[in-house]
Order: structure tokens, then sequence, then C-alpha cells
């Protein structure tokens, strides 16, 4: 195996840090991006960390050089990008495209979001496109394709979790019906990790499926049940995209520009191609849908404070209704 670093664009983030951790148990040697290296030695003191950030591309260059692999893992989310996060993201992607084959790179790995026929929001639009450009690049690239991520951390499990767990009796707006796969952390992981490795030497996309096929209102159930409790849904096929985001950012903690892309990615049923990229991992078996919600909710430091009060009467709102 190579002792040339693998460098880790968003190693601070949800996914970064689960990454992070797994290489460090297998052994290898990990460069982690950040924007604030300062910042981020505060929090984790024993990791290598890099400046790197996609907008500059002198750091950009720095972080790379000598490393064989890059995982992509930022996105522009709640970066003040919402009239141009097409373009933005395009140009990031360009700009690491250009800098992963000046450093003679051996693989990129980019984990981004479905991209089922059909209307997609920007966001995920913008996760399209930014495959594409890597792709077209004379590096390597594989591409994972993930719906939801369950897990702690993760900011689109929160919204799921938060709304689950405070809302007994809730308003069904018609975006509840859209269906998607979630998948836990692990198993994404799990595939980050092949890919590293992966043999392949063309570049490719793969879609990253979770083990179920849910609709967003049977994932508010399967969460609610770890509570004890199973909402009472009334249906409100008027409640526009900009009510339903204003109503999540109320309910749960999640930022107005990410529950809002959120709620615009569910336009329509967001589903991966089975088996996509487990084809490449056979031995590989995908964490079922209620033990990842149960891993994501063991690692959560208990809810405290009014959030905590408010859980505690909805649990018994709940177990009454
Ligand atoms: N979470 C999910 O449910 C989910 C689902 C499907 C796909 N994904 C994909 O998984 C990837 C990681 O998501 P995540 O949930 O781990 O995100 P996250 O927790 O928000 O982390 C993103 C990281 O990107 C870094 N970053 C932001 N702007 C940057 C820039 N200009 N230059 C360099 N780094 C920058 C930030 O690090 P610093 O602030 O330290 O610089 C941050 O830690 C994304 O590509 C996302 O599309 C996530």
């Amino acid at each position: 195996m190579s002792q040339s670093p693998i460098v880790i664009a968003g190693a601070s983030g949800f996914v970064g840090q689960h990454l992070v951790q797994a290489l460090r148990e297998q052994g290898r040697g990990v460069r982690c991006g950040t924007r604030d290296p300062d910042r981020a030695a505060r929090r984790e003191p024993d990791q290598d960390w890099v400046r790197l950030d996609l907008e500059d591309p002198g750091s950009l260059n720095g972080a790379l050089r000598g490393a064989e692999v890059l995982v992509y893992l930022v996105h522009s989310l709640g970066a003040g990008h919402s009239d141009d996060l097409l373009e933005h993201e395009a140009a990031l992607a360009e700009r690491v495209r250009g800098a992963a084959a000046q450093a003679g790179l051996r693989r990129i790995v980019y984990l981004g979001g479905p991209a089922p026929d059909g209307p997609l929001s920007p966001h995920l639009q913008a996760r399209r496109k930014t495959g594409e450009i890597l792709r077209r690049g004379p590096t390597s690239t594989l591409e994972l394709r993930a719906s939801m991520i369950i897990g702690y951390g993760s900011e689109s499990w929160r919204i799921c979790r938060d709304l689950a767990f405070r809302l007994p009796i809730m308003v069904a707006p018609k975006w509840l019906k859209s269906r998607t796969q979630p998948i836990g952390i692990d198993d994404v992981v799990t595939a980050l990790l092949g890919a590293i490795d992966d043999p392949m030497t063309q570049s490719a996309a793969f879609d990253l499926p979770g083990p179920e096929t849910l609709d967003a209102a049977q994932i508010l159930r399967r969460i609610a049940s770890h509570a004890g409790f199973r909402p009472v849904m009334f249906p409100v096929p008027l409640l526009t995209p900009r009510l339903s985001s204003l109503w999540l950012q109320f309910v749960t903690e999640a930022d107005y520009a990410l529950a809002r892309q959120l709620v615009d990615g569910f336009v329509g049923d967001l589903l991966c191609e089975e088996p996509g990229y487990w084809a490449r991992l056979p031995q590989a078996e995908r964490v079922p849908f209620d033990e990842a919600v149960r891993r994501a909710l063991v690692q959560e430091p208990p809810a405290q404070g009014v959030m905590g009060m408010v859980e505690g009467l909805a649990r018994r709102i709940g177990r009454g209704a």
C-alpha cells in the first residue's frame, strides 16, 4: 500500500471526520484539509491539518503536493451562494480538476448527491455538475451519489431527527411523499474507502443507495418509533417550499438555507439505481435503516434546555396519541 497521503477536502465536516477516523484506523497517511487549521487543531489536535481553501488556488496546490488521492467532501450550501450556486460550485470543481492533474494524483473520490432523471433542485444540479466536471479531467474520478446520510452531525439527518422527535402531531406537505434511500454513515465510509483503492483506471459515477426505499413520511415515522411514538400526520397539499422551510427552521436547529435546499430537493422521488457502487463491493452488507438510526441516536448528547423539554413533552403526547 502506498505511503503517499490521502488528502481530505472537508475533513472537519460530518463525513470527513468519520472518514479520517477510518483511514487512521487502517494506518493510512491522511492530510486533513480545512480553511482554518488553527480552529480545527484546537478541536482535533492529533491530526495533520493543512490549509485547503478551494477559493484559494495556492492553498489547494500546496495541500495536494506529493499526495496520491483527493477525497472531495466540500459543498457550498449556507456559504452565501444561493443565487449562483451552480456557477460557483462549477468553478471550484474546475479548479480542483486542474490542481489534481498538476499534482499527478492517482484518484479523486467525490461524494455527491442523487441525480435521477427529471427536475433537480439547484443544490442537486450543482452536485451533479461538480461530478461531471471532475470526471472530464485526466485524473481517474469516482463519484458516489448518496441521498440523506444518517449519522450524528449530518445536517439532513438532524432536520429529520428533530422533526420526528419534536412533532407528535404534524402537518404533512406533499413533499413528504417523495421517496429516497437514506444511508448510514458507516456504509458511506465503507464505500469511500472502497473508492479510494478501487483498481478502476477510468472515471465513473455510481449511485450509493441505502438498503431501503422510504418516503419522507415513513422516514419520520420510523425515526419517531425510536422515541416510542407514531406521529399523527394531517395532509396539507398547499404548503409552499418557502413556508415548509420556515416551518422546518422553527422546529429544527437547521439553518434556513439548508432546510430550503432539502425541501427543494424533494421535487419528486430521489431514487438511486440498485446496486450502484455496491456491485463493486460484494462483501459489504449495508446497515439496516433502523440500526443506522440507533447508531446516530446513541452518539448524540441528551437534548437539554427548552428543546429537551419540548422533546419530553412530544414523547408524552405521542405515546398518549
Ligand atoms: N450530509 C448528508 O446527508 C449528505 C448526503 C449526500 C451527500 N453528501 C455530500 O457529502 C459531502 C460532505 O458533506 P458533509 O455533510 O460532511 O458536509 P459538512 O459537514 O457541511 O462539511 C463540509 C466541509 O466543507 C468544508 N468547506 C466548505 N467550504 C470550503 C472551501 N471553500 N474550501 C475548502 N473546504 C471547504 C468545511 O470545512 P472548513 O470549515 O473546516 O473549511 C466543512 O467541514 C458533500 O459533498 C455533500 O454533498 C452529504
